[in-house]
């Protein structure tokens, strides 16, 4: 391993911002912070909004900066992209974000049933060979289902027409609610403060000129 990523990874240990546990203790106890999120560490009851896969956190930090009465949570399991997020906000004191680095495959372990508002997926990898895998799959939806409080909201931004599509149909098969649908984000007049926060892969994909979508 580089000694930059060896120099994040020991950083990201002090960062009170940073949670990060042995898999051995999620898989077999949960997330010792399941359910005991805003009790112990945001020191309030305000709402919890994940972003999942959440890379360098840009909707994480971007929207704690903009919201300070909601709580952010951003998962993920590279240390060294978090690092990033997680930087910025010991730098601007920010008490109201929080990282997770761990799978996004043990989530009904990292999160207790209505614990959380809201759900960000920023640019998933689209997981097409592996449908379990799928942040938009039914296994992920069931375990948002759970998780989140009634009235809770998902959003997905994507560069990929696969993933789009697929969530499109499984967000109909399950008779969900869909508040806001474009496959064409930056056309359709809809992208405001928030839905302009722009992330890393999304800048890379804007680059190449594809049309990005919401859902
Ligand atoms: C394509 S990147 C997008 C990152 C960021 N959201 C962005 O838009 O710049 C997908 C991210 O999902 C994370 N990821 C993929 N599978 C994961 C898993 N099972 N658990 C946690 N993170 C995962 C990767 O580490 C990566 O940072």
């Amino acid at each position: 391993m580089g000694k930059n990523k060896l120099k994040k990874f020991a950083e990201m240990e002090t960062m009170n911002c940073v949670f990060q546990f042995p898999f051995a203790v999620i898989k077999e106890n949960g997330c010792p912070m399941r359910g005991h999120w805003n009790e112990n560490y945001f020191h309030n009851d305000n709402p919890i909004v994940l972003e999942l896969g959440c890379g360098k956190g840009e909707y994480a930090v971007g929207l704690g900066k903009r919201f300070p009465d909601k709580n952010y949570i951003g998962v993920d399991i590279k240390g060294a992209r978090m690092w990033t997020g997680a930087k910025q906000v010991v730098e601007a004191g920010l008490t109201n974000v929080a990282f997770l680095r761990t799978s996004i495959e043990f989530i009904d372990r990292l999160f207790a049933p209505d614990e959380v508002s809201e759900v960000w997926i920023t640019f998933p990898d689209p997981q097409m060979k592996n449908v379990n895998k799928r942040l938009t799959g039914t296994r992920f939806l069931n375990n948002y289902r759970n998780m989140l409080k009634d009235g809770g909201i998902v959003h997905l931004k994507t560069d990929s027409p696969f993933l789009y599509t697929y969530t499109d149909a499984m967000v109909k098969l399950n008779n969900l609610p869909v508040e806001v649908n474009t496959s064409n984000l930056y056309n359709s007049g809809l992208a405001d403060d928030i839905l302009e926060i722009k992330t890393h892969y999304e800048k890379q994909w804007l680059e190449r000129c594809l049309s990005l979508k919401y859902l």
